[in-house]
């Protein structure tokens, strides 16, 4: 989950792995994973009736074939067809099913197969922002789109809380009559009272988490598509959820809740679990959700390590619905502000960043040499009084044993003797902030201060504390430390001061949300663009109180977390917005809009900040922009993009025929078997087969020139060429003019500088030609990027294009 609680997942997540090995290795069997098996869609053998039928035997073959496994292979006979997990129809061809290594080596080489990788885990990643993104009631984007009615978003998620008053369907029409999905009952969830003309679909996918982590242990999560951890009930309300007033979270952001495209319907899709969501699970979500018949596809999950396309789930899930028109906007990941952290890569993804709103939740914290800092917290409870109360640090109060857990207020770690009665200083890391209190509270601590560690930088995150406490960032927290250390009887006193709104500057580029450079093809810049992240107000579970917390009994309906889990939604719901305007707009189109559109300036009309330094941030971290959802709707000029475009990029990273083949699945009956063939020289391709396109010449909507210096290399100056095509969505008539933005050293220049359109849907290219010289203090391996900006103006539109150029010393 791209929750910004990854605290909490590191550590279940390697616990919970360690376990599961153990479990296989102790059945004295060969251990065994989930593998995902594409198939050829057009080489059925004659002699099969059905996918099923023909899978299963290309299965028990290569079990069969096994001699040494056939006490396994009774034991998975007397289980029925248990290896075969999930079949897959629609994004591509195939099947998953738990196989040993040895089995999995032979069905590679079995007629029909085309490949097939191991599943993997990945994690989530966690309203008022409708007027902070300049939506309104009467005019503009929600009135011209109706609110997104009709529009099916499906999210892939913890799930549902389908009493939530944000997924009532009153006054909402009928169900679209195209939509072919559905809800499935199970534990909890009863279709004929959970689902309406709101919640159009409620789905779960298990069988892949089940054969890797066990069985789902019933006592804490429900078999079914109901939500018992909060965050998909809370991205699937901020895409779409209904207006429900009053609503808040214990007080704090009182207002009016309200997704971005409210009238939209919902399909669930459930594919994440205690211990996170697997690949297989993901693919057959994305599957049911394309055949479903949905519009738009909210992801917010990610797995961290860099795995090229064709082994990655959601690259593939997404590809197939892409395909289809279907727009699909991923998480970036909360893995900031670290260079290179961003996930989600693939061009015909929309990768959200976060950002804050302008809108705090301030709670400070007094010393007693007066001394006073800026913190937030949601905690709403009783106060502390007027009165200072002592101050500790925690790595001070450490119980026999280890000062480090100490610091970081694990549970077990304090000596309640020296924290009793006392405000409590933590350390930021390892596990949840909101434990930390806790733990604190369990040891009679009166309250808390959360510091940020120096690898955390400003940035913070306000919790809904289980006792009086406050967040506050790394610089702070040392000064109280210093504070601390050189102080007989250090006091201190925290006030709470609810809700604070135009706060500025804002929006910043949260310190959390993940930052470019693409690891994995740098000439496509990440994140693309970001939205409201940080302490977001949506519908919560009934299931789980606001902390996440076991021992948390309190229960909300609505929620405030932070994370790019909750920014991707709101680029969900907007894609919605969009496509009901522009029916005919590509995914492509729908990104472009919100890219070219996006602004780059805060509230005081200066360059947007990043939360971690207070510096001006780079299109690294804020991609092309805040999307400004008005703008968006009436863009211009398009940056167009079609599945050939993406086959000829792909090419161009050199993936072999086969790789590509496996992301793209043209192996299919109804598109007449164009299996792809890259033409691997210039000049004219022969018939069929697909032309290269180096990746920088992707038609995106933003630009990345990377050059790589030789050292050794005489000339100093590098120069490079990009070409472009737009579509004019505006006006019939309409003469744009390049505005370029260079930064120092770098000479950009457009030809032609005029675009003259005379109709509409006409399309016009440009080339961009960009000169520097080499950058002589890089060591082998160094790269560092300067930016600039293209901008489009008919005087009406301005499109807007961010331009990367990074400079890399070869090794
Ligand atoms: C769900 O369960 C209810 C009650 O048992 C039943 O009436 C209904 O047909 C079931 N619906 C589906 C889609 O299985
Ligand atoms: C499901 O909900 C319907 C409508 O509220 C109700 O009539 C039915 O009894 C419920 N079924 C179960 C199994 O709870
Ligand atoms: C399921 O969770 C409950 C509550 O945490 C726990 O007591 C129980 O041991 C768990 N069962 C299994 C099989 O892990
Ligand atoms: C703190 O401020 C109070 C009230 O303004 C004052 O009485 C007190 O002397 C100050 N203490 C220190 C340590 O400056
Ligand atoms: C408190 O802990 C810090 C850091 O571990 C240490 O430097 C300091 O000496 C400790 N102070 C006391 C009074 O124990
Ligand atoms: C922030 O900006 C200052 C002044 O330009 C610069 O010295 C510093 O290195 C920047 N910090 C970061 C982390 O980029
Ligand atoms: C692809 O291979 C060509 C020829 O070896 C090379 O010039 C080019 O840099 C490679 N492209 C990528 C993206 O690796
Ligand atoms: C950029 O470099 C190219 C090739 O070296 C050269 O032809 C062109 O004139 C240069 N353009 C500018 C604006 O310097």
């Amino acid at each position: 989950m791209d929750l910004v609680m990854q605290e909490v997942f590191f550590l279940f997540f390697f616990g919970s792995l360690a376990i599961s090995a153990e479990t296989s290795s102790s059945q004295k069997l060969e251990p065994t994973t989930t593998y995902i098996v594409q198939m050829s869609g057009i080489s059925m053998p004659e002699s099969f009736k059905s996918k099923l039928n023909w899978y299963s035997s290309v299965l028990n073959a290569v079990k069969l074939h096994d001699e040494s496994l056939q006490q396994q292979q009774q034991q998975q006979q007397l289980l029925g067809h248990a290896s075969l997990l999930h079949i897959y129809t629609t994004v591509f061809h195939g099947f998953s099913a738990t196989l040993t290594e040895r089995e999995a080596l032979a069905l590679q080489n079995t007629p029909g197969v085309l490949g097939l990788f191991p599943d993997k885990l990945k994690q989530l990643h966690t309203t008022h922002t409708p007027q902070f993104l300049g939506l309104n009631p009467v005019q503009g984007l929600w009135p011209e789109s109706t609110f997104g009615a009709d529009v099916i978003i499906g999210t892939l998620d913890t799930g549902i809380w389908p009493e939530s008053l944000s997924f009532k369907d009153q006054a909402l029409g009928p169900v679209p009559a195209r939509w072919k999905g559905g809800c499935e009952n199970g534990t909890d969830f009863n279709v004929s009272s959970s689902c309406n003309r709101k919640l159009i679909g409620a789905k779960f996918f298990c069988k892949g988490y089940e054969a890797m982590a066990g069985p789902i242990n019933e006592s804490l999560e429900l078999r079914s598509p109901r939500d018992s951890d909060g965050h998909g009930t809370h991205t699937a309300s901020t895409a779409a959820g209904r207006d429900v007033f009053p609503a808040s979270m214990m007080g704090y952001a009182a207002g009016t809740a309200r997704g971005m495209a409210p009238e939209a319907r919902i399909a669930v899709y459930k594919v994440c679990w205690a211990q996170g969501c697997f690949d297989s699970d993901i693919l057959a979500a994305f599957d049911q959700a394309v055949s479903d018949g949905v519009d738009v596809i909210s992801l917010s999950v990610g797995g961290a390590a860099l795995v090229p396309f064709y082994l990655d789930s959601i690259a593939i899930g997404a590809f197939g619905a892409m395909k289809r028109g279907i727009f699909v906007a991923c998480s970036a990941g909360n893995s900031g502000p670290e260079a290179l952290s961003v996930s989600n890569l693939a061009p015909w993804v929309t990768t959200v960043g976060a950002s804050t709103l302008d809108r705090d939740f301030p709670a400070d914290v007094l010393l007693s040499n007066n001394a006073s800092f800026h913190g937030v917290s949601l905690y709403s409870g009783p106060g502390l009084g007027t009165q200072l109360l002592p101050l500790i640090y925690a790595a001070n109060a450490s119980a026999p044993g280890d000062p480090f857990a100490a610091s970081l207020c694990m549970a077990g770690s304090l000596d309640p003797s020296l924290v009793a009665g006392k405000i409590v200083l933590c350390d930021r890391g390892i596990t949840p902030r909101v434990a930390k209190g806790e733990a604190v509270l369990a040891v009679g601590g009166a309250g808390m201060i959360l510091a940020n560690t120096e690898s955390d930088g400003e940035g913070l995150i306000a919790d809904a504390h289980v006792l009086p406490a406050t967040a506050v960032g790394a610089l702070e927290g040392a000064a109280i430390k210093d504070f601390i250390k050189n102080t007989v009887n250090p006091k201190a006193l925290l006030s709470f001061h609810g809700t604070e709104m135009n706060v500025k500057p804002s929006p910043v580029v949260a310190s959390f949300s993940s930052r470019g450079p693409n690891g994995q093809n740098p000439e496509i810049m990440k994140p693309d663009l970001i939205a409201p992240g940080v302490n977001i107000l949506a519908a919560w579970t009934g299931d789980m109180g606001p902390t996440g917390l076991a021992t948390d009994n309190r229960r909300v309906s609505f929620n405030i977390i932070s994370g790019t889990s909750m920014s991707c939604p709101h680029v969900s719901g907007l894609a919605a917005l969009l496509k009901a305007v522009h029916p005919s707009w590509s995914p492509a189109a729908i990104r472009s809009a919100l890219m070219t559109t996006a602004s780059i300036l805060d509230n005081t009309h200066g360059g947007m900040q990043d939360e971690a330094t207070g510096n001006i941030s780079t299109p690294f971290g804020f991609g092309a922009g805040i999307v400004q959802p008005q703008k968006a709707m009436d863009p211009g000029l398009i940056y167009d993009l079609g599945v050939e475009d993406y086959v000829s990029f792909l090419c161009g990273l050199n993936y072999t025929d086969a790789m590509i083949q496996l992301i793209i699945n043209h192996d299919d009956e109804e598109e007449g078997a164009t299996a792809v063939s890259c033409t691997m020289s210039a000049g004219d391709p022969p018939p069929a087969a697909t032309p290269l396109l180096l990746p920088q010449q992707l038609n995106y909507p933003s630009f990345s020139v990377i050059f790589n210096q030789v050292s050794s290399s005489s000339s100093s100056i590098l120069s490079t060429k990009l070409t472009r095509t737009v579509t004019n969505v505006g006006q019939a008539r309409a003469v744009y003019t390049a505005t370029v933005l260079a930064p120092e050293g770098v000479t950009i220049s457009v030809m032609p500088s005029t675009l003259s359109f005379v109709a509409v849907n006409q399309k016009l290219s440009f080339t961009v030609q960009v000169n520097t010289s080499s950058v002589k203090s890089l060591v082998p391996g160094d790269f560092l990027t300067v930016f600039g900006f293209l901008t489009w103006s008919d005087k009406i539109h301005s499109v807007q294009s961010p331009i990367g150029i990074t400079r890399q010393e070869s090794f």
